[in-house]
């Protein structure tokens, strides 16, 4: 993290300065800066640990219960911040920016230098060039960079990576008859379509898969992993410049607003670690709700919903970013009642605010195609990437199960763990079963040739997720069944064959 140019540098002030979230009460109810707490946070509940990791769902309820849209959490490092569960309230800080600022460099609490160096949050909250960090026309200057270089990429072309990487990947366990879809698939899926995008040799993937998670889940070795990530891009940046290519770094590099060597470095590694870990969360909580929740698996089978939709209610139920770190008030304000003192820390808690009981009384009705949940955040820093998380998750799932038609869970629903962490929670594993098919193109090669050479196109653009699409406010009326798909299962060859 670069200092705030009036870093004082002190060490941890001895007094908490007035209106921290520190200063909140004891969990009674009571308004937190009614009290005075005689430690910084021992009265904040952990964001962080065993009992949040547990059952983060369960935390936020609690949390909502005992204070409303707005509750005071501590994290680690003895930090306080307030942690917005209501979903207006996410909203109203996401799209206010002139009070609530994404620079963490107004954050109070490194200003008066209580932040540890080697904190495990820095990777994450430390002020860095890049337009996740800066507000008005700074951010504008590197978001459009950023997005006018990311469209440059042919849609289509996504879409084929994502599919002839699908193939790849299934191939290897195609003949097992079994098959972990975390480990797999939904953790290396983004990661090769991702590296590829950026201009990576494709090898380089699996260790920027270790590093990058590592990295956001703030462990004591998330800063060695940051290192290790900002080294690849580096040498990355450094061949780009010598020799550049059709790739996101070549773009930035050479794009009229004037990047310098650090902020390309930067931004690719935001898309990386962004677009990395919120894709596999996306791709693995939708693969388990397709194998398990017989509702949704009927519907898509039956046609009366297409994938699409079914991502966009997991989008509601399990964002792939439950808490997203943070804003910072930009002076005294109030919000939901709540008195914020300047330099206080916000989180946007987008899982809590998904499941809001203002919005979402009844938290059973399906909210499938509905695409006004809070899993991308909104305002000036809403996610410029999220078409291209769902092309890869949208297709990467399609051509999966086009391949294992019969992928049925291996375990017990009740055996799936997860990890979490103060940000997001990882499903650890899905074991799923199918009936052996032969790991080579040969089979579907075979289907290829009976359904034309631009077959695979066909497949990529059947639905396309990267098309813009009118945003619905309620659940969806019934879609029609892909045409491919019926038309593929009239002319597959008869039962799959085992591997020899
Ligand atoms: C489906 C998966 C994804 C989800 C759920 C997701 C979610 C988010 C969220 C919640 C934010 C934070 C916005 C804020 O601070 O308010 C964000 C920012 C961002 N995301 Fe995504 N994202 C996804 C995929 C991607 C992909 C694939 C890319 C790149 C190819 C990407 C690039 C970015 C960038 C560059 C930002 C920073 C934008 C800014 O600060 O202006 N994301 N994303």
């Amino acid at each position: 993290m670069t200092p705030p140019p009036d870093h004082p540098g002190a060490g941890p002030a001895a007094v908490p300065p007035p209106g921290c979230p520190a200063h909140t009460a004891p969990r009674t109810g009571a308004h937190p800066d009614d009290r005075a707490a005689t430690t910084r946070t021992d009265a904040l509940a952990d964001l962080f640990g065993p009992e949040h990791e547990a059952d983060p769902t369960g935390f936020y309820e609690r949390l909502r219960a005992e204070h409303g849209p707005v509750a005071p959490v501590r994290l680690a490092g003895d930090l306080p911040a307030w942690l917005l569960l209501g979903y207006r309230e996410n909203l109203e800080v996401a799209r206010t920016p002139s009070r609530f600022s994404r620079d963490s460099r107004h954050w109070g609490d490194w200003r008066e230098g209580r932040v540890a160096p080697d904190s495990p949050l820095l990777p994450v909250v430390g002020w860095q060039p890049m337009c996740t960090f800066a507000d008005g026309e700074e951010h504008e200057r590197l978001r459009t960079a950023l997005t006018q270089s990311m469209n440059r990429f042919d849609r289509r072309g996504i879409r084929r990576h994502v599919t002839r990487f699908t193939h790849q990947l299934v191939g290897e366990f195609a003949a097992d008859g079994h098959a972990d879809l975390v480990t797999g698939f939904a953790e290396r899926l983004p990661m090769l379509v991702l590296t590829h995008l950026l201009g990576m040799p494709d090898e380089d993937g699996p260790r920027l898969v270790e590093a990058s998670r590592d990295l956001i889940k703030g462990t004591e070795t998330a800063i060695s992993s940051n290192e290790y990530v900002t080294r690849t891009l580096e040498n990355l940046v450094a061949r780009k410049r010598a020799q550049p290519g059709e790739d996101l770094a070549s773009w930035l590099l050479s794009h009229p607003s004037g990047l310098t060597g650090e902020e390309v470095v930067q931004h690719l590694r935001l898309v990386l670690l962004t677009g990395n870990e919120t894709t596999t969360n996306l791709m693995a909580n939708t693969l388990r709700t397709v194998l398990t929740d017989p509702r949704s698996r009927a519907s898509l089978a039956g046609g009366h919903m297409t994938l699409p939709d079914a991502i966009e209610h997991v989008l509601w139920d399990e964002p792939p970013l439950a808490v997203i770190p943070g804003r910072w008030a930009t002076g005294d304000t109030e919000l939901a009642g709540r008195r914020i003192r300047a330099g206080d820390m916000l989180l946007l808690g987008l899982a809590a605010g998904n499941v809001d009981p203002a919005i979402r009384p009844d938290i059973t009705a399906p909210m499938y195609g509905n695409r006004s949940h809070l899993a991308f955040s909104g305002g000036p820093h809403e996610c410029p990437g999220q078409d291209i998380g769902r092309a890869i998750t949208d297709t990467g799932i399609d051509a999966l199960l086009l391949r294992l038609p019969d992928l049925r869970l291996a375990v017990p629903e009740s055996e799936l763990r997860w990890t979490a962490s103060w940000v997001s929670r990882h499903l650890v594993s899905l074991p799923a079963e199918f009936t052996p098919r032969r790991g080579d193109w040969d089979t579907l090669e075979t289907e290829r040739g009976l359904l034309g050479p631009d077959f695979l196109d066909r497949i990529a653009s059947a639905q396309d997720p990267l098309e813009p699409r009118a945003e619905v406010t309620g659940p969806e009326p019934a879609a029609p069944r892909p045409w491919w798909r019926s038309l593929w299962r009239a002319l597959r060859p008869g039962p799959p064959r085992p591997p020899r």
